[in-house]
């Protein structure tokens, strides 16, 4: 828990912390991606692909993600049935069209083999961008487009319905938006709408996707704080959301408060108490990617449609997962909306 070991794993000792710490078979043609690999191949598709969720490239594909969310809000229209029961799944089903579309169309995993062959100059290491290792990278987009990004969506609906008055703060913003830009969302709106981004980051805060990092040592090592001796092979955990609630960090942990990302407020949160995309040399590749398609569902979704909060008998939890957080024993009611114009 000390932020100084911390960052010291995450970063600053890279060379020894520069594994995920999962063990996966030769034969698993999908789980040759991004987050499993380790190394010298780790680097080399890393350093390829982060070129390509850049803000130019980003600003290039929110046509895709924009496209999908008015299709979302069509079929939300035409079947009422979608807005009751299972919203985490129906959520889902947007998730699923906007990142198929922008994994699979035109730009990324096409991109990525029109470079050709991958070079690594320091290590000499050469990949060929296959069918194969591209349908990995392809495979673990879709998961992480999907799943936690519905997470998140899902957990800022759940908070701003449990909070009409920052409701309210956020669906004016949306509102003024689409009047000012005649109804015509971009990169820059949706990025520059501060209250739907303060709400959006406390809802992250509360309830990350994702519960905690993992890295394992691949030399021996010594964490600064503690002395404490760390040897090649161990496994390491950083438990992201004991910081996300910690007193040290949050005053009033368990309340929802979007002020604390303010402009004005927000230098006051230590760098390493809020990661709910990870922290150091492997952080979330998607993490812009995928705010951006959080909040335009959130910003089509609450234009068009109200939520309100029901928590059921025994109050809110998590339902039991591996890595991720998913809020459990909750349901959001969706109601249609009559937006200002
Ligand atoms: C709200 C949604 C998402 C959350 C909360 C999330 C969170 C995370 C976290 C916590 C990690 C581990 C970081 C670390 O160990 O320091 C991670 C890794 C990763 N994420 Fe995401 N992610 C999300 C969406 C996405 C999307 C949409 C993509 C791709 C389009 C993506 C691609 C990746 C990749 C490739 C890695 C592995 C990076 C590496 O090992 O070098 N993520 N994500």
């Amino acid at each position: 828990m000390d932020p100084t070991n911390v960052q010291h794993i995450l970063a600053s000792d890279f060379h020894s912390f520069n594994h995920r710490g999962i063990t996966i078979s030769k034969d698993d043609l999908l789980a040759d991606n991004i987050l499993l690999m380790n190394g010298n191949r780790w680097k080399l598709v890393r350093q390829n692909l982060t070129p390509l969720f850049t803000s130019t490239k980003l600003r290039a594909m929110y046509y895709i993600i924009d496209k999908s969310a008015i299709d979302f809000m069509e079929l939300l229209k035409s079947k009422p049935e979608l807005l009751k029961g299972d919203v985490f799944d129906t959520l889902s089903s947007f998730c699923s069209a906007a990142i198929g579309a922008a994994v699979f169309g035109v730009d990324i995993c096409v991109t990525l083999q029109k470079n050709g062959k991958l070079i690594d100059k320091e290590s000499g290491l050469e990949l060929e961008p296959t069918d194969e290792l591209l349908a990995a990278q392809a495979f673990f987009f879709f998961i992480a487009g999907v799943e936690p990004t519905a997470t998140a969506i899902f957990a800022t609906l759940v908070e701003l319905g449990r909070h009409p008055e920052y409701l309210e703060k956020v669906q004016n913003e949306i509102d003024e938006a689409f009047i000012k830009n005649d109804s015509k969302m971009s990169y820059d709106i949706v990025s520059n709408m501060s209250f739907l981004d303060m709400a959006f980051n406390e809802a992250m805060r509360m309830h990350p996707p994702i519960g905690f990092l993992t890295r394992e040592c691949v030399r021996d090592t010594v964490l600064p704080v503690g002395n404490i001796k760390v040897d090649k092979g161990t496994r390491v955990f950083t438990p992201l959301f004991e910081y996300h609630h910690n007193e040290k960090h949050y005053e009033d942990p368990e309340v929802f408060k979007p002020e604390r990302f303010s402009p004005e407020n927000k230098h006051k949160i230590a760098d390493i108490s809020f990661m709910p995309f990870g922290k150091g040399n492997r952080v979330c590749v998607g993490m812009r990617y995928a705010t951006l398609q959080a909040k335009t569902g959130l910003i089509y979704l609450l234009r068009n449609f109200t939520v309100n909060t029901i928590i059921k008998p025994g109050g809110m939890r998590y339902s039991k997962q591996q890595v991720q957080v998913r809020l459990d024993n909750v349901d959001i009611e969706i109601s249609p909306r009559t937006p200002r114009c």
